[in-house]
């Protein structure tokens, strides 16, 4: 009878331990301007997932529980992330396109101590709002502070656009110092609406100004197609000024839809899915066989399928059984060498991601419109605004 007993108390303690389900609440844009942000997460997420399950323990599955913050919104991205932590009982939160509303998520997850892995929103400061961010996407500080050192030795007059918000300022500030450092001159700087705004009025000022080249921050998706079309439209590629920003000008998934006026347009990025490392061509040509080859992954699902690659690694190694502080510990060690944007770590110090930066130029390989990685721009770099704040 005792035996029964035993085996059965047994056989329920690994029958719970073979359910094992680790929740993990994704809050993301899928809908508005940048909705791209959500289709690359979510698909990045999938194909990652349906790749590597069977490396799962035995018994332990991952539930994704997945949100729309439908753009900019702060209020409702905190809400969605309380209501994922409080009500659902996620075990971690990954996600987030925008800047605000990471740092409206950030006090939530500090009190709630959940770790909220970022596969986007790329202002400096936002890892410094929780010990429980760790950013797996980049920030602004990384590369525009090579293009503007780049740009010193091309242009003497730049001018600079940016969205009107923390990323934007980012991108200005980073643009600037590495700019003016190479001894440039900023000739003037506009700030634009962060979604739907009307180029024209904005780049007709620029094309009065003269400019060697417009430097130009906004966030990713059909916005940055937007401002192509108006860019060629009114004449400014025509009277000489260079087009330059970081890659989020030059989304690997929009270049079809700018077409030609998009060639010759260079940018800083640590992502282009036309990039010929081996790596990056598994990941292109498995994202193609899954989604069909007139999808192209972008640096935002380069950023999730890193960061599901970490999820892996910290799920295997507690087992399934996840707990905030290992988790922790686990993220801050993680490094990639062969991820598809080349080598990557994340920093234990301020848990940013450290990465490779590339110099790209719009340029036609095969018939079709491709971010062409010239050179590395910013080898294994740390967020320098953070490395500045150390300084200081
Ligand atoms: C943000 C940053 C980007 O580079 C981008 O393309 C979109 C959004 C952000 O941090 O809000």
């Amino acid at each position: 009878m005792k035996r029964i007993f035993a085996s059965l108390v047994a056989s329920i303690v690994a029958a719970t331990a073979a359910a094992q389900t680790v929740k993990i609440g994704v809050i993301g844009t899928y809908t508005g301007p940048q909705a791209v942000f959500g289709e690359m997460t979510d698909r990045a997420f999938k194909l990652y997932h349906k790749l590597h399950e069977k490396e799962l323990p035995p018994g332990v599955k991952l539930e994704f529980l997945t949100r729309d913050d439908g753009g900019p919104n702060p209020d409702k991205a905190r809400q969605l992330a309380q209501e994922l932590i409080v009500r659902d009982r996620v075990q971690l939160l990954a996600g987030i396109a925008f800047t605000p509303n990471a740092m409206a998520i950030a006090p939530v997850v500090t009190e709630a101590k959940i770790p909220l892995i970022l596969t986007n929103a790329g202002t400096s400061i936002v890892t410094t709002r929780s010990p429980y961010i760790v950013r797996f996407s980049f920030t602004l500080w990384q590369s525009c502070v090579p293009l503007g050192e780049w740009a010193a030795k091309k242009f003497k007059r730049v001018y600079m656009l940016v969205a009107d918000y923390a990323p934007g300022t980012d991108a200005e500030t980073a643009f600037s110092q590495g700019f003016k450092a190479g001894g440039g001159e900023m000739i003037g700087s506009v700030r634009v609406p962060v979604q739907n705004p009307d180029f024209a009025p904005y780049l007709q000022r620029v094309k009065d100004a003269k400019p060697d080249a417009l430097m130009v921050f906004i966030p990713a998706g059909k916005t940055s197609t937007s401002l192509m079309k108006t860019f060629a439209d009114l004449g400014l590629a025509a009277a000489g000024i260079k087009l330059i920003g970081p890659g989020d000008i030059t989304t690997d998934e929009e270049l079809p839809n700018m077409g030609d006026v998009a060639l010759g347009v260079t940018t800083v990025h640590h992502y282009s899915a036309a990039a010929e490392r081996p790596a990056n061509r598994r990941f292109v040509e498995a994202w193609k066989k899954e989604y069909g080859t007139t999808s192209t992954p972008n640096f935002a699902a380069v950023a999730a399928w890193d960061a599901m690659d970490a999820i892996f690694q910290l799920v295997k190694a507690q087992k399934g059984n996840i707990e905030s502080e290992r988790t922790m510990e686990l993220l801050k060690a993680y490094r990639n060498p062969d991820s598809p944007r080349g080598p990557i770590a994340i920093d234990p110090e301020t848990r940013d991601i450290v990465q490779n930066e590339y110099l790209r130029e719009v340029r036609k390989v095969g018939g079709q419109l491709a971010n062409v990685e010239l050179e590395n721009t910013a080898t294994t770099e740390k967020d320098p605004w953070k490395e500045a704040q150390k300084k200081k």
